[in-house]
């Protein structure tokens, strides 16, 4: 099994090391190769998304990523920014379907800023389509009208089959869990989210056991907040992915605690964790790499088919937590404060 570890930037690198550990401590017959991504990948061959990296992930079976982003980037023209790397990586493997799952482990309810009632026993899968909708429709740019004035344009666009293998992804997992799936649109305004909605109600079709239900964005974000329990599956597309996952994330105590899995149509993907590089904590070793090594697992579980070695590292992490150890961003009074080196050795012995 051939796994292209991709650390990029900020604190990628010092977390993506703590997953390998993890790997390594398990034994698995896995061939692991780094390359840059990013601004590492800028630094290294001038390009945010290297030829050489994408040919390793193309040949690979899984990717492992860190994060990617920087501000001494952000002067940088737009394609060679470490953003675009992402992007493109994301466009190039055809990765379409991004599961966040939001989960609180109990441990963490006083971590959350909401009361620990409106997030104990939490379970949230959130499903994002990753490859289109404003992200990438055509046209976009900035020019300059006949008046002087500059204009920027995006477009939001999806077409119905884009829409239609998403929700396969959200049913079919729905019908692993709770059976419950809630799309989120903004179909009063947004025509391509009108069409999103109605290519969900034709697919709820093929799925009599599973309960769809439709929700405006905004509502979502509101509902998010106020009682995010009603929820199992939630799909939408891939702006509203974004910031509703972010959103969600926090219900779990910190952003450093979601995985996630980007994958294609054959179970090919790649594992990331939901957050960015914080560039402002990189190199000191306070950062949390939980996320990162809980994406480490969902590869076991969705690109290797491998259940077992999954459940072994999540509760690894389940231990961690019980005995205490926490980083800065996670810590309480009276907790073992711990940086992300030891946290990643915390987690190897509680493999054991
Ligand atoms: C994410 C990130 C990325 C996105 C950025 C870094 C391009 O926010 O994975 O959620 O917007 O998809
Ligand atoms: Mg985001």
């Amino acid at each position: 099994m051939k796994i292209a570890v991709l650390p990029g930037d900020g604190i990628g690198p010092e977390i993506v090391a703590q997953a390998v550990k993890i790997l390594k401590a398990l034994n698995l017959n896995l061939e692991m190769t780094e390359a840059p991504i990013g601004g590492a990948g800028y630094e290294a061959a001038g390009d945010p998304l290297p030829d050489a990296t994408l040919k390793l992930a193309k040949e690979s079976d899984a990717v492992l990523l860190g994060a990617v982003g920087d501000w001494k980037y952000d002067k940088l023209e737009r394609h060679l920014r470490p953003e675009r790397g992402l992007l493109r990586i994301r466009k190039e493997l055809n990765l379409f379907a991004n599961l966040r799952p939001a989960l609180l482990y109990p441990e963490l309810a006083d971590a959350s800023t909401l009361k620990p009632e409106v997030v104990s026993g939490l379970d949230l899968m959130i499903i994002r389509e990753l490859t289109g909708d404003i992200y990438f429709g055509q046209p976009r740019g900035i020019s300059t009208l006949e008046n002087g004035e500059r204009e920027g344009i995006n477009t939001m666009r999806y077409t119905e089959s884009e829409i239609r293998r998403i929700g396969r992804v959200a049913f079919d997992i729905a019908m692993k869990r709770n059976k419950k799936v809630c799309s989120v649109d903004k179909a009063n305004v947004l025509e391509t989210t009108e069409l999103w909605r109605q290519v969900m109600i034709e697919l709820s079709a093929e799925y009599p056991e599973v309960e769809l239900s439709h929700m405006y964005v905004d509502n979502a974000a509101m509902q998010l907040i106020r009682a995010p329990k009603q929820f199992d599956v939630m799909v939408t597309g891939n702006i509203f992915g974004d910031i509703l996952s972010d959103e969600a994330s926090m219900l779990t105590g910190s952003i450093g605690m979601l995985p996630s899995a980007s994958l294609d149509a054959n179970n090919k993907g790649m594992y990331e964790p939901s957050h960015g590089s914080a560039p402002d904590i990189a190199g000191k070793d306070i950062a949390n790499p939980l996320a990162t090594i809980l994406s480490a697992a969902m590869m076991l579980r969705y690109t290797f088919n491998d259940e077992a070695n999954a459940l072994k590292i999540e509760n690894a992490v389940k231990k961690t937590l019980a005995q205490g150890y926490r980083t800065a961003d996670i810590a309480t009074e009276g907790c073992k404060k711990v940086g992300c080196n030891a946290m990643g050795d915390a987690v190897v012995a509680a493999l054991q």
